[in-house]
């Protein structure tokens, strides 16, 4: 033991002199460089939600579509939005099917305000390029980045540049274009310019030809655009599937949303350094000038009170401000009262359009929205949306299986009950399909106690049963968790309002089900009354030697029976006769209560001949009848029970 101490102990000499690097400082320095941004995001493509093929196809269509919307609409334009995905043919040979092709050709064309002819190179071919970034207004884009990202990614998978053609106006020529970014740079390399003959008076047509995979379901293209579709009910959207589908949304409402106005930002919330920058970057000569016109609800008197609590000049120079005095600022802000930001920089969908765009695209029972009163985080103004779409439709509910089925084993499960909610999130219209788990509007989802509702939940989990739940968020900064922008940033504020608007669907919900149920019980105890009746009057014309009126009082005691279980209420509610709160077919709560009304869609007229609610379009073509189908489902449902009804008493 003492050798192996002793050999240790001569073996740990301390170094005298330093070890010699391998690298120097000189030489490492010589390799410093700088990056450019295109370069990053070419090696982080995930970021920007190009990581596998399915992704990037649904993320070059969202980022096209997103634009054309945001730029119609900002134009004062109710959207058209064409949108073509085929399968680009490879190598001369012809194109594989759909479903087996890897490379694909997308073209999306708006109706739109344009682009002039100098900015569309920047534009497609610069990253970090756009109008939105730099205010605070709601729309779809905000970052600068969408879609010249999507033409480098086109560029990075098949090397083809991206087609642009863009027209101004019914005087002005259109323009084709084919950019690349040169990604060391990331500046716009233009391969051809020039004037073309193009149809439209006015628009813009981008096309990218891209690596990608089309398949069908959960988080593709074609569930994207039916998001858009419930989401945006005033935009006209057609889709040529690649499997050379046609398939049509038009447009429910035929007014544009209300234009959401800029604004400054509202001093809750502002942080420190922004703070600091803002007094650096300020025009203001004067602190109280700087104060009141560089933020919201700030007016002369407030800024004069916060100077006041701050112990600082009014006419102090904002540039002048910093170290203790900017700290003493900025805790007089939090600490003075001000009023909340306005309301109209951000623009909701609104319960109405909620209710339309749910109603057209899922089939329920019950439809309810809720919009938020403005809230705030980080200084950003904020409305949360909550909707659900409960049931499977009266069509699948007349289909269901009269008898009870068999008794299940312990630990099966009915087909049912595995069934969870499903959540569709939006932020600023622009439905979110990836990274659900990691989104603030999820994770409310899961925190609300929807047992207290009726509707089974298990810990940790969504709640079960035939329900889509909405959520929608809209900013004028959506703090998303990446730049692909999927998942919205859990936030305390918002996963509150967020809960809030849920919580409100919820009851409404409970009570929707509530009355239904309790109609039911009814249902089911005049049908036993109905089942004696006929016994008890023959029992009474035996007893009367048969000089009695039995059918008098037979439908005396109808009458009687129908009156005990609730009367004509019980049968509106199971949707016997469809009126305004014909539960459970089509009703829908509002703020201002229980509709039966629900929208009529473009094509299918209401069932007493009404027209439906404004005129389409001629060139659009008409969607699926909801309506008559509700109707037509109605009476069968009707017919079902009469038969019910019918077997019971002849058993
Ligand atoms: N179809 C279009 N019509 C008119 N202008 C457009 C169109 N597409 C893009 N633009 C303009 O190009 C800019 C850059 O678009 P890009 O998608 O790269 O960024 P963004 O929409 O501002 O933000 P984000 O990165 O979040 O999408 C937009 O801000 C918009 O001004
Ligand atoms: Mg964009």
């Amino acid at each position: 033991m003492s050798t192996s101490l002793a050999k240790t102990t001569t073996t740990e000499k301390i170094p005298t002199a330093e070890p010699k690097a391998t690298v120097s400082a000189a030489e490492m320095g010589a390799r410093q460089r700088e990056i450019s941004v295109s370069e990053f995001f070419t090696k982080n493509r995930h970021l920007l939600g190009f990581d596998n093929p399915r992704k990037a196809l649904l993320t070059c269509v969202k980022e096209a579509v997103d634009n054309a919307l945001d730029a119609a609409e900002e134009a004062g334009i109710l959207p058209d939005v064409l949108v073509k995905v085929e399968v680009a043919p490879s190598n001369g040979s012809a194109p594989p099917p759909a479903s087996q092709a890897t490379r694909f050709r997308v073209t999306v064309t708006d109706n739109g305000p344009g682009i002039v002819r100098q900015q569309i190179p920047p534009i497609f071919a610069k990253l970090l390029y756009g109008s939105k970034f730099h205010r605070l207004r709601m729309s779809r884009g905000q970052q600068g980045i969408g879609i010249s990202a999507a033409g480098m990614y086109a560029q990075l998978t098949t090397g083809k540049p991206v087609q642009i053609i863009s027209r101004t106006g019914a005087r002005a020529a259109a323009h084709y274009f084919e950019v690349q970014i040169d990604t060391k740079k990331n500046e716009p390399r233009i391969f051809e310019n020039k004037k073309i003959d193009w149809k439209p008076p006015r628009g813009t047509q981008v096309t990218l030809e891209i690596e990608g995979r089309y398949q069908k379901g959960r988080a593709s293209v074609d569930e994207y655009l039916e998001q858009v579709a419930i989401a945006n009910p005033h935009v006209n959207l057609v889709y040529l599937t690649p499997e050379g589908e046609t398939r049509e949304y038009p447009r429910t409402i035929h007014e544009l949303p209300p234009q959401p106005k800029e604004i400054k930002p509202h001093p809750y919330g502002i942080e420190f350094g922004i703070l600091l920058r803002m007094l650096h970057d300020t025009k203001s000569h004067s602190l109280s000038g700087f104060l009141a016109g560089d933020f919201s609800r700030v007016s002369a008197a407030v800024a004069q009170e916060i100077c006041k609590t701050a112990k600082l000049s009014l006419n102090a120079r904002p540039r002048n401000i910093h170290g203790e005095d900017a700290e003493a600022l900025y805790k007089a802000i939090q600490a003075t009262k001000i009023m909340a930001p306005p309301s109209n920089c951000v623009s909701p969908i609104g319960e109405k359009a909620i209710l339309h765009g749910l109603y057209k695209q899922i089939k329920g029972d019950f439809y309810t929205a809720v919009t938020r009163p403005p809230s705030v985080y980080r200084g950003n103004p904020f409305v949360i949306e909550a909707g659900l779409a409960y049931g499977k439709g009266p069509e699948q509910a007349a289909a269901a299986p009269e008898a009870p089925a068999a008794p299940l084993a312990e630990g099966e499960q009915r087909e049912d009950d595995s069934e969870l909610a499903r959540v569709i999130r939006y932020a600023n219209r622009v439905p979110l399909l990836y990274q659900q788990s990691a989104c603030a509007t999820f994770k409310a989802v899961l925190e609300t106690a929807w047992r207290n509702y009726g509707i089974a939940q298990s810990k940790g989990a969504l709640p079960g049963g035939p329900m889509v739940v909405f959520v929608h968020m809209a900013s004028v900064w959506v703090p998303f968790t990446s730049e692909s922008k999927e998942a919205i940033a859990d936030y305390d504020e918002i996963r509150k309002e967020i809960k809030l608007g849920l919580q409100e669907c919820g009851r409404r919900l409970g009570m929707f089900l509530r009355r239904r149920e309790r109609a039911k019980s009814e249902f089911r105890r005049r049908n036993i009354f109905e089942l004696y009746i006929e016994e008890v009057v023959e029992a009474c014309a035996r007893l009367k030697g048969g000089k009695l009126a039995k059918e008098k009082l037979k439908t005396q005691l109808q009458k009687i029976a129908t009156k005990r279980t609730g009367g004509a209420r019980t049968d509106e509610i199971l949707g016997g006769d469809g009126g305004p709160e014909g539960l459970p077919h089509s009703i829908i709560v509002t703020p201002e209560g229980p509709e039966g009304e629900a929208p009529v869609l473009p094509g299918a007229e209401a069932s007493d001949g009404a027209p439906a609610e404004a005129p389409a379009p001629k060139t659009e073509k008409a969607a699926p009848g909801r309506r008559k189908g509700k109707a037509k489902a109605a009476r069968a449902t009707k017919a079902a029970r009469s038969t019910k009804t019918a077997k019971r008493k002849r058993r």
